[in-house]
C-alpha cells in the first residue's frame, strides 16, 4: 500500500553532543546533514556499524533530542507547526518507536492486555466498552493467537518473539503513520527473526505504515525495505532503492558491509576488521571523508574535502571522490 504521499522528510539534519563538561565549544557531531523522505507505506533502513549515528537520528524524530540545525517535515508541514498546529501528544501518537529489547520495554508487573489498553485509553483511541475487542483484534493481527489466553499473561511468560509482537501490537494501537523500528530483531533468536520481518511487511503492504528500520545488518535492510541508507559516523555515505545499494555498491564501505554478510552455504559471519583509532571522532570542524581512514583507495583530496552525492542511477546516490 505504497503511495507518493511524503510522511517524512528530513533535511540536513545535524546533532552535536557535549564531550564531557568541559567548554561548550567542545561537542561530537553524531548526526551531519543527513537528508531522506520517507513515503506512505514505504521501509527505509539504516544501516551502519555501532556509533554511526542511527539512534540518534530516530530519537530526533521522537522528539527525545532536539535537533542541533536541520528542517523535519511531518505530511508535508514542518515539524514545529505540526506540534503548533495539532500537539505533542498527536504527532506522538503518529510517529511510534519500538527497540531492540523487547523486554526492557514492557513493564515486568503488568498484563499483555494493560500494555496494549493503555495507549488506546491515553489516545482516546475507543470507548472504555471497546477497548477489550480491541486489545484481541491487535494481538490476533500481531499473531499472538489465543488472544485472550495471551492478554492474560505476563511478559515474562512469553518469547522474546512473542514480546516483540507485543511491542508492535503496543506501537500499532494509537494506529500510527510510521513506526520507527530500532534494531528490533537483533536480540531475538534466529529462528523467529523472520516472522518478526514478515509482520513489519504486512503492515507496510497492507496497512500502509511506514517504517524507518535501523539495523546492523543489510541483508534483512534489502529483504524488509525499499529503500537503503547506509551511514558511517553519523553520515549518510550511500543511499536509494535497496536492490541498487546492495546489488551494485559503489563506496567503498557498503562494499565492506556486504562482505561481512555470510554467504549461502558458508558458515558463520566475517567480522568487519576494524583497527582501534581507524573510526574518526567527528567535530563540526572536522573535514574529509569520514571513511579516509579504513579506506583502501583513498587520496589526499579525501583526507581534506567531503565528497558531494554522486548519482549512479535514477535512485542510488554515493559520497566518494573515486567514483
Ligand atoms: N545522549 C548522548 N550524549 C552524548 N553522546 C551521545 C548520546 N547519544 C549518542 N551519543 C553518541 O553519538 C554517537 C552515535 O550514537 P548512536 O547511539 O546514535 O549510534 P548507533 O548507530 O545507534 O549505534 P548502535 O548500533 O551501537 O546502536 C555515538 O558516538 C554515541 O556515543
Ligand atoms: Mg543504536
Amino acid at each position: 500500500m505504497q503511495s507518493n504521499e511524503v510522511i517524512l522528510s528530513v533535511n540536513n539534519l545535524v546533532k552535536d553532543f557535549p564531550l564531557g563538561q568541559s567548554a561548550k565549544s567542545n561537542v561530537m557531531r553524531a548526526v551531519n546533514d543527513v537528508s531522506f523522505e520517507l513515503k506512505k507505506g514505504e521501509a527505509l533502513a539504516i544501516v551502519g556499524e555501532s556509533g554511526s549515528g542511527k539512534s540518534t537520528g530516530a530519537r530526533i524524530l521522537t522528539r527525545i533530542y532536539d535537533e542541533t540545525s536541520g528542517n523535519i517535515s511531518f505530511k508535508g508541514v514542518p515539524l514545529n507547526t505540526y506540534i503548533e498546529q495539532n500537539g505533542a501528544l498527536e504527532y506522538a501518537r503518529q510517529v511510534q518507536m519500538i527497540f531492540q529489547d523487547p523486554f526492557g520495554s514492557l513493564n515486568p508487573v503488568h498484563t499483555i492486555y494493560h500494555h496494549i489498553a493503555r495507549p488506546l485509553l491515553i489516545h482516546k483511541r475507543a470507548a472504555k466498552e471497546a477497548v477489550p475487542q480491541l486489545v484481541y483484534d491487535l494481538l490476533e493481527l500481531v499473531g499472538l493467537s489465543p488472544v485472550k489466553e495471551t492478554a492474560e499473561k505476563f511478559p515474562h511468560e512469553l518469547s522474546g518473539g512473542q514480546r516483540q509482537r507485543v511491542a508492535i501490537a503496543r506501537a500499532l494501537a494509537v494506529d500510527p503513520e510510521v513506526i520507527l523500528a530500532d534494531e528490533p530483531i537483533s536480540m531475538l533468536d534466529v529462528s523467529v527473526r523472520l516472522g518478526i520481518l514478515n509482520l513489519m511487511a504486512d503492515l507496510k503492504d497492507k496497512h500502509g505504515i511506514s517504517f524507518m528500520y535501523i539495523t546492523h545488518d543489510i541483508a534483512t535492510a534489502r529483504y524488509f525495505a525499499e529503500k537503503t541508507a547506509v551511514m558511517y559516523v553519523g553520515h549518510m555515505v550511500e543511499w536509494g532503492a535497496s536492490d541498487n545499494v546492495t546489488q551494485n555498491p559503489q563506496h567503498p564501505y557498503s562494499k565492506l558491509l556486504l562482505s561481512a554478510v555470510p554467504e549461502a552455504g558458508k558458515a558463520g559471519r566475517r567480522e568487519l576488521m576494524v583497527k582501534k583509532g581507524d573510526i574518526p571522532l567527528w567535530k563540526p570542524d572536522s573535514v574529509g571523508c569520514p571513511f579516509y581512514m579504513r579506506c583502501p583507495n583513498a587520496s589526499e583530496q579525501c583526507q581534506t574535502q567531503m565528497p558531494e552525492p554522486v548519482q549512479i542511477a535514477p535512485e542510488h546516490f554515493a559520497r566518494c571522490h573515486n567514483l
